[in-house]
């Protein structure tokens, strides 16, 4: 393969450079969906790998023509869904000069091994863990999360897991979240090899937060059995409803039974830095580890998670293996730099995540951060504010952080399943309309719309106009029923 010249480098970057400024820039005037037309779809997945080479301005061009138009919508202003927020363009251009230095960051003598160290102390920092903690950037949430319970694992069960599995215990195992902690909490227990029965669904309180008089009782109950307690996961910003759990209380039941903490901050975490969740976020730093996601409510493009241990040389313990042919003992450091990243976590080559979050994070600074935040909240607030005067929205969760949740209503629905059908349908013609994008979620078993709002480009019109179609849709599906 021939290689490319300086200034054929240049010609398609600045192709490219115009491609990522014409995206971002025109996204708000375009729909906040637009799904893949069949036939596209089709002929994406029914093309065959190149057989030779394309010219790039080609390949360019089948960019434009076919996968550009159709983004999953988190760069819109109105596009509230799960938990995705549009990127920092700085955090854009990070990837692709961190693709053109194209470490690895298992670990070396290199800068970008540096500039995760500092990240990670920059978090370390914001979130009150001591200098002596480590930490991971991982591709997110779900990973962050199993590489702490993989910590709690090995620190917690008893028995030496990495040489005998967990065949050696003779307790039983037993973890302790809510039905609200994220589903990747469940899928790293059962792949931690403890299975899902493993799991007490603590109850919780009306706002959807751990009881923690609950998890006390839960606690005592398998002292009595001779259960082993491994975790508690608790959450600081619930996916559902933004809820977060007594950090603080938990943190001191938890001390009490010897149990590992692990706090899920993935979306609430980055509200430290706000006046009004500030103060319930500070418990965060009692947990043993933490997850929080960069990718989330930071606007670092994905994939872009964390996760702190408190316990260094547990993490290193739980993890570390180093044959011969990544490095010889005893190296010189000049060449091999601190500690390598593949000794705390179970991946060996890292890409260089860091540069995108160093990016965007210098591109807000922490003033930005809390003010887009901030204003994230309040737009949250004013949401709920418009619901609860409303006479056809019902408010059906207090709002936490930035999610919303609440359903059109109308006396002449009949029941509840009249409600929730009218809902899924009217939330399924809101995506398609491109209008505003929301998802729904199950409360207590009763369908919702739920709106979760991890976007720097939205403003109070955008929730006008949310909440005009919500009403249009919804007064149409009374009309004309469900099957128009
Ligand atoms: C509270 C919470 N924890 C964990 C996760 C999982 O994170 P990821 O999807 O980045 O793996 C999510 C995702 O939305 C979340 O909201």
């Amino acid at each position: 393969m021939r290689e490319w010249t300086r200034e054929e480098i240049q010609r398609i970057g600045y192709r490219v450079v115009d491609l990522i400024a014409d995206h971002l820039s025109t996204l708000p005037s375009e729909p906040a969906f637009n799904p893949v037309p069949p036939a596209l779809a089709r002929q994406l997945l029914s093309t065959p790998a190149p057989a030779d080479p394309v010219s790039p301005d080609e390949v360019l061009r089948l960019f434009q023509d076919t996968i550009e138009p159709y983004p999953f919508g988190n760069g819109h202003p109105r596009f509230w869904g799960w938990v995705n927020s549009p990127p920092a363009v700085m955090g854009v251009f990070a990837d692709a000069l961190a693709a053109a230095m194209n470490p690895s960051c298992a670990g070396g003598n290199h800068a970008a091994i540096y500039v995760e160290h500092q990240v990670l102390a920059w978090f370390r920092e914001l979130l009150g863990f001591p200098a002596t903690s480590m930490g991971l950037l991982v591709s997110g949430g779900s990973m962050a999360t199993m590489t702490a319970l993989a910590v709690a694992r090995h620190t917690k069960s008893g028995v030496d897991v990495r040489v005998n599995g967990l065949r050696d215990a003779r307790a039983p195992f037993a973890f302790y979240l809510t039905s609200e902690a994220h589903s990747c909490a469940r899928k790293a227990i059962e792949l931690l090899g403890f299975g899902s029965a493993s799991i007490r669904t603590i109850a919780t309180d009306v706002d959807y937060r751990m009881k923690v008089d609950a998890l006390e009782a839960a606690l005592e109950d398998d002292r009595a059995r001779q259960v082993r307690p491994i975790a508690v996961v608790a959450t600081a910003g619930t996916t559902n409803t933004g809820a977060i759990d007594d950090l603080d209380a938990i943190a001191t039941v938890c001390r009490r039974y010897d149990v590992w903490l692990h706090v899920d901050a993935a979306y609430g975490g980055p509200a430290i830095l706000s006046t009004e969740y500030g103060h319930a976020l500070r418990a965060i730093a009692k947990a043993d580890s933490v997850a929080l996601d960069p990718h989330k409510w930071m606007f670092v493009p994905v994939e872009a998670g964390m996760v702190i241990v408190r316990d260094a040389d547990a993490m290193r313990s739980a993890f570390s293996l180093v044959p011969p042919y990544i490095r010889q003992a005893g190296s010189a450091g000049e060449v091999y730099g601190p500690p390598w990243f593949s000794e705390y976590g179970f991946q060996q080559t890292r890409g260089f995540r860091a540069l995108k979050v160093w990016m965007a994070m210098h591109q807000f600074g922490l003033t930005g951060y809390r003010a887009a935040i901030e204003e994230n909240i309040t737009l949250a607030n004013y949401l709920a504010d418009r619901i609860f005067s409303a006479r056809d929205l019902t408010l059906m969760a207090q709002p936490s952080l930035s999610i919303v949740c609440f359903r059109f209503v109308d006396p002449s629905l009949a029941d509840e399943p009249a409600t929730a059908a009218l809902n899924r349908a009217l939330l399924e013609r809101l995506q398609l309309s491109g209008e505003a994008f929301l998802t729904g979620t199950e409360l207590r078993g009763r369908f919702v719309l739920r709106a979760c709002i991890v976007n720097y480009r939205s403003t109070r019109e955008d929730i006008d106009r949310m909440l005009e179609a919500v009403r249009r849709l919804g007064r149409e599906l009374l009309e004309f029923g469900i099957r128009k």
